[in-house]
């Protein structure tokens, strides 16, 4: 290991931010969290409080003039990253940045340009690649283990919707929830999505659909070399965060289950029944939330590729796109049209 760890500031103290702070204190010892920016000056002394940490702000320009802050890890609402990407970039500083980089490419790709033309490295949190459960699917495919793949089913449904205030500036559901299934399919797969097919309403809350968006999806995909995929989504399943996957291929098939605070199964004369799976996203994937950042860290440190790039932070948003406008315009919608349509 390099003789000095890599000095890291924050920006953005929220709920994911939080966390963040909590593995880079306490579980990356490559790491070393110097300071904290948050707009709500508030959220940024506490995190600095529970970190210990000598400075905090709530001005984030703060942290990129910073001479000694090798790197920023971006936690910032969404309607933020794009520009705090190109303004860490011209810093000079190396990036990690919460999902997704933008809500529109024009953004995401000045973003991307402005990381290039720096020459520092931008990783995308897209953590569940780094779950155990989704690794081990990967790899079965990279092993053909199960042959050829023909089929992929995603199920990812949390357990009840965000506030109707998130909802208005979160994108919608495409971009903000099934964004990270998105980026799973094109993640196990190994290939990319070509076109895509949505049915959508809103079957949880009508304030969701009053607020301009759906709360329930299936979205149909074709990739590139033929596989098709599925994706369901739901903003409310009432037994708890629903996270599953099943590839299906020429010689068999690989599935995930939920995962359990424990093993432990009533029997009676009623029935047979366990308790609830994990929570939701904070319970359910944490060691990827550690995995992801230890290994933009090692990336860093060691001067190697980041495991998921702006081009992996990129695409997915591609899809949603075209995610929406399938839905809008009831047809199938090929991803070229949404590149064709946003840059020309
Ligand atoms: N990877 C995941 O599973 C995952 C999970 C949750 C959230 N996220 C993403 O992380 C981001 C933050 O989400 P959250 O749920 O933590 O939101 P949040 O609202 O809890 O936190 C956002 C924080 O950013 C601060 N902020 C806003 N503008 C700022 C600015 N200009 N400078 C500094 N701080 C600023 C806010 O004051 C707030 O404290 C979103 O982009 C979201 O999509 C990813």
């Amino acid at each position: 290991m390099p003789a000095d760890r890599l000095r890291i500031g924050l920006i953005g103290a929220g709920r994911i931010g939080s966390l963040h702070a909590v593995h880079l204190a306490t579980r990356i010892p490559a790491a070393r969290l110097l300071m904290v920016a948050d707009a709500n000056e508030e959220a940024a002394r506490n995190c600095a409080e529970r970190h210990a940490l000598a400075r905090f702000s709530r001005d984030y320009r703060v942290v990129l003039d910073s001479p000694d802050i090798q790197a920023v890890v971006i936690c910032s609402s969404t309607d933020t990253h794009a520009r705090i990407i190109e303004e860490a970039a011209r810093a000079g500083k190396h990036i990690f940045c919460e999902k997704p980089i933008a809500l529109d490419l024009p953004s995401i790709d000045r973003a991307i340009a402005a990381v290039e033309r720096a020459g520092v490295k931008l990783q995308i949190g897209f953590n569940r690649r780094f779950d155990a459960n989704y690794r081990r699917v990967r790899q079965a495919v990279e092993g053909e283990e199960i042959g050829s793949p023909h089929l992929l089913h995603i199920t990812s449904r949390d357990p009840s919707p965000p506030p109707i205030s998130y909802i208005r500036v979160s994108g919608g559901l495409f971009l903000d929830m099934m964004i990270h299934d998105f980026d799973m399919a094109r993640f196990l797969i190994g290939s990319e999505v070509e076109e895509v097919f949505t049915l959508a309403g809103v079957m949880v809350d009508p304030a969701i659909g009053e607020a301009g968006d759906v709360d329930t999806a299936v979205v149909m995909l074709r990739f590139a070399n033929g596989i098709i995929a599925t994706i369901d989504n739901s903003r409310r399943a009432v037994y708890g965060y629903d996270q599953r996957v099943e590839l299906l291929g020429s010689a068999g098939m690989i599935s995930t289950d939920n995962n359990y605070a424990n093993s432990a199964v009533i029997s009676d004369e009623r029935g047979v029944r366990r308790d609830l799976p994990l929570h939701f996203f904070l319970e359910r994937y944490s060691e990827s939330f550690v995995a992801e950042m230890a290994a933009f860290v090692e990336a860093v440190l060691y001067d190697r590729l980041v495991p998921v790039c702006g081009q992996d932070g990129r695409v997915p948003v591609v899809m949603a796109l075209a995610a929406q406008r399938s839905l809008e315009e009831r047809r199938p919608v090929r991803l070229s049209e949404i590149e064709q349509g946003e840059m020309g």
